[in-house]
């Protein structure tokens, strides 16, 4: 309770933290989404990519203009740009356009080396939609979204009039060109041209210099170098440092003190200001590379914002009046941009830094969150496990309950099953009487001449009354297994005379179907330790089986064999019947099986389930194969030795052996002696005795008692007592009212004469009340029946005290009495005398094959009936049975005690074979003649 109680707070608490968890979980859960949306925002934001093409890139100019644009594109992470290095060729820069366009760029920056091998691939570039800003020099067309320069007319207008004032109106001038294609070139000159008119400063000299300070020089220096050159005073050079170059020419050749004039004004060492801080210039013109601009254009464009398309950039005129402040400015610009780019550096390192510890928080958060979930899924789990287990725990109850209800239904139906099968028993016990009075009967009839036409109906009676007893012996064999009772009292046998004694039983069928029957052994002098009478059913069984389905000219072979690996003999019966299907094989021994209609005889199903509890009564296994059509093999396995048997199932005793074995199923078997036993048996049924005066009454319990019992009657009691000394009945039912005397003094006589007194007595009478009864009972009437009477009770009665008194006289006559009549000790002298003379008779006689009831009742003069009768009750035998167990007891006596050969012993106790002595010998003592004088005289006799 304590823990449960824990359990139930624990599962509380950590239930309180998982909701706080949850609510934890839903801020969290938003924090998460939040920063993964924002990530994905930040990883989803379009990109641009910029494709630049650029005339030339080897100046100083040129990089000024890419650093600006490295510098602006800083702030715009999203636009990355591509520049691509035409080399100032037209060609060069047309094929690299294309190869932007094929490229997929978002938007082109062009600064065209010429403007007419340009225009065409620009202009085709915008009409495919992509947005184009031209840099710098320009195109033949308006085909662009933007342009980005300085305004090169006004430099060009602003030189000059710079120059005007500087040669004060008048003087020579040389103009070094820039490429002549260029629009900055072409402008420069118109300005400058413009700038000059009406002065008298006049062009003495145009050079082409390509924008470059090389060819500026060579074009310099070859100018100079022509004798007729007109003298100048001063050089326009369309950018610095073409001015710069020639300046160096005229430097060498001593015409520094030139004027020097050039565009572009660029801050740095090599640049503009420096050049004329350094006197090498007189003036240069502020020509900006747009670089930042172009950027900033491009972005509006990219963003959809509103932009300028034409951008054009201040100049200004720089010379020694400014330079200095100039430069000051330029520098300080210089550092600032060299600032910014450190910065920029900086702020990247940061974002890195910041981007990597995002990261890493997403890392935590997801983290936390696969924590948290699972620690809520854990409870979770927690609680439906708890659930769970519940549940379970119910089920569980459930199923122990309906295992108990189960249990109670099997044990019920094991009492339903138990009561059937007493039921059932008790039913076939009852069975054994009529059935064996049914016997005698047909046998007799058997006999008869007279019955000829009736022979195969009487020997079809007699077939299935033997099937019929076997079967309510076989249910009393069950009945006694089940109940424990069915005892293995074994002895030691040699397997093979007993195996073809019982073979034996079955030669004539299998001549008569000509079956060829055989054993097949390769262990002749085998001893098991069997239980003869149990192994003797099995064995029976199994060969009556085959021969139930054997096919005319079929064989059944008993193999008999040793195991030596398990130590245990094999014995397989083997046939060539029709054999069973695997669904039948795993039946053959199941209580009651029957095959399917049609397929298979194998009777009542209880021969093999009995043999299968026999031969594990053994502790053997009997198992079966079958290959439908070809064979079939039932094969038993038996220990050898008898370590498996407990010490009281062992024989030791010879004779004890011998006895015990004698068993009815023995009896059976052989018809000749089937056909003796029967006679007896309903020649010497129990007589009962009427006394009744009441006619109807009478007569109703003759023809009643006449089914089953011989019936004696009277009305007298006088004649009674007569009737009791001279045919000795077995019972007597008495009416205790009789007219002239009185029942009850009839019974006292009965029961106080010790001749008599052992009769049973049952009494019918009117008198009904308790003192009567009493009397009765006082006088020792066995029972008291009052009229009217139930004739089944009284039927039941007599038939319950017969057989109380039979197992009574089976009790006491359990050792033959040769030599002395025991039974009925207290007859009479003549019945005394009788006894005597009969077994005298027969000792006599004992030789004689022929000897028998015949010769007896000529003998003493008797009728068969008054023999039968006499033997029955002077000796507790019938007849032939006496003298059966007289040769018997006899030849047992020759085989201790005389050297002949067991056919002359058989011989001399009247057997006229020796098989048929042996098959009496071993039905009547469990163990052949010869065994017996073997295990008398191991070593010889
Ligand atoms: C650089 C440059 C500059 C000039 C411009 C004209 O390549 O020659 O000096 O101002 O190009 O396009």
């Amino acid at each position: 309770m304590l823990e449960q109680s824990i359990l139930s707070n624990l599962v509380n608490i950590a239930t309180n933290i998982l909701l706080s968890l949850c609510q934890i979980r839903h801020v969290f859960g938003v924090w998460i989404v939040l920063l993964l949306f924002s990530c994905d925002q930040l990883e989803k934001k379009e990109t641009f990519k910029i494709g630049f093409s650029q005339c030339v890139s080897n100046d100083a100019w040129r990089r000024a203009m890419h650093e600006e644009m490295a510098r602006e594109l800083s702030f715009y992470p999203e636009l990355s740009l591509e520049i691509k290095d035409a080399r100032g060729n037209n060609e060069l820069q047309i094929r690299q356009i294309r190869e932007f366009l094929g490229e997929g760029i978002d938007l082109l920056v062009v600064s065209p080396n010429e403007s007419d091998p340009l225009t065409p691939v620009v202009e085709e570039a915008f009409q495919s939609g992509i947005p184009v800003i031209i840099v710098d020099r320009k195109i033949n067309s308006n085909l662009y979204s933007a342009y980005v320069g300085g305004d090169n007319y006004e430099i060009g207008f602003t030189a000059g009039q710079y120059i005007r004032n500087l040669l004060d109106n008048k003087g020579d001038l040389l103009e070094i060109w820039g490429l002549k294609g260029s629009s900055p070139a072409k402008e420069r000159n118109r300005g400058l041209m413009e700038a000059l008119e009406g002065s008298d400063i006049r062009i003495v000299a145009e050079l082409e210099g390509e924008w470059e300070k090389d060819t500026a020089r060579v074009r310099m220096r070859d100018y100079l170098e022509k004798k007729e050159h007109v003298p100048f005073d001063l050089i326009f050079g369309h950018n610095d440092v073409m001015a710069i170059g020639a300046y160096e020419i005229c430097r060498d050749v001593g015409l520094r003190h030139k004027k020097f004039v050039g565009v572009d004004a660029l801050p740095g060492k090599l640049g503009g200001i420096q050049a004329i801080t350094d006197g090498v210039l007189h003036a240069s013109f502020i020509y900006p590379t747009g670089g930042d601009k172009a950027i900033e254009v491009a972005k509006k464009i990219l963003f959809g914002e509103v932009y300028e398309k034409e951008n054009i950039l201040q100049t200004a005129a720089v010379d020694s009046s400014n330079v200095r402040i100039m430069k000051q400015q330029t520098d300080k610009i210089l550092d600032q941009q060299a600032n910014i780019i450190r910065q920029r550096e900086m702020i990247n390192n940061q974002v890195e830094l910041y981007q990597s510890q995002r990261g890493l928080l997403m890392i935590f958060g997801i983290t936390l969150f696969v924590a948290i979930a699972s620690l809520a899924y854990v409870f979770k789990s927690l609680k439906e496990k708890q659930e769970i287990n519940k549940e379970l725990k119910y089920k569980n109850q459930e199923i122990l309950e309906q295992q108990e209800k189960l249990l109670e239904y099997s044990r019920q139906a094991e009492e339903v099953t138990r009561y059937k099968l007493e039921f059932f028993t008790n039913i076939s016990h009852e069975f054994r009487t009529p059935l064996t009075l049914i016997q005698g009967p047909v046998e007799e009839l058997l006999d008869r001449k007279d019955t000829g036409q009736f022979k195969s109906d009487l020997l079809l009676i007699k077939k299935n009354t033997l099937r019929l007893l076997r079967l309510v012996n076989q249910l009393m064999d069950f009945r006694k297994i089940d109940n424990g009772k069915m005892q293995v009292r074994a002895s030691l046998q040699p397997i093979v005379p007993f195996l073809e004694e019982i073979m034996s039983a079955f030669r004539k069928t299998a001549k008569d179907q000509q079956v060829h029957f055989k054993l097949i052994c390769d262990a002749p002098n085998l001893k098991v330790w069997i239980d003869p009478s149990m192994m003797d059913k099995v064995m029976f069984n199994l060969l009556s089986n085959a021969f139930k389905l054997i096919p005319r000219k079929g064989h059944i072979h008993l193999h008999v064999s040793e195991d030596p690996v398990r130590h245990e003999v094999v014995i397989k019966v083997e046939d060539n019947g029709p054999g069973m299907d695997v669904s039948e094989l795993g039946h053959i021994f199941d209580r009651f099986y029957q095959a399917k209609p049609g397929e298979r005889k194998t009777g009542t199903g209880l021969g093999l389930a009995l043999s299968k509890e026999l031969v594990e009564l053994h502790h053997g296994t009997i198992t079966v194969s079958s290959d439908p059509g070809e064979n079939t093999t039932f094969e038993v396995r038996l220990k050898l030795g008898n370590v498996h048997f407990d010490s009281h199932e062992l024989v030791t005793d010879l004779s004890e052996s011998a006895y015990l074995h004698l068993d009815q199923e023995s009896f059976f078997r052989d018809e000749t002696d089937i056909h003796a036993a029967r006679k007896d048996l309903a020649e010497t049924g129990p007589r009962i005795l009427v006394v009744e005066d009441d006619l109807e009454i009478r007569s109703y319990l003759k023809i009643k008692l006449e089914e089953l019992y011989e019936v004696l009657e009277t009305d007298n009691p006088d004649t009674a007592l007569a009737m009791v000394h001279d045919c000795v009945p077995d019972l007597i039912t008495c009416d205790l009212m009789l007219k002239d005397k009185n029942g009850l003094d009839l019974v006292r006589k009965l029961k106080s004469d010790p001749k008599t007194s052992y009769i049973p007595i049952i009494a019918i009478s009117a008198m009904a009340s308790q003192e009567d009864r009493l009397a009765g009972i006082k006088m020792g009437v066995d029972d008291y029946f009052t009229k009217p009477f139930s004739i089944s009770l009284v039927l039941e009665r007599i038939r319950v005290l017969l057989e109380e008194r039979k197992k009574l006289k089976e009790h006491y006559l359990h050792e033959l009495p040769v030599m002395e009549p025991t039974a009925r000790d207290t007859h009479e002298q003549t019945e005394k005398k009788f006894a005597l003379a009969f077994k005298a008779l027969v000792e006599e006689n004992v030789s004689n094959p022929d000897f028998g009831v015949q010769e007896i009742c000529s003998e003493l003069g008797l009728s068969k009936g008054q023999l039968y009768r006499k033997t029955k009750s002077a000796l507790g035998y019938s007849v032939n049975d006496y003298i059966n167990k007289v040769r018997l007891k006899k030849a047992r006596y020759l085989l201790l005690n005389d050297k002949s050969a067991i056919a002359d012993i058989a011989f001399q106790v009247g057997f006229r074979t020796g098989a048929y002595f042996s098959t009496a010998f071993k039905m009547a003592f469990g163990i052949t003649p010869s065994e017996f004088r073997d295990r008398a005289y191991p070593d010889g006799f």
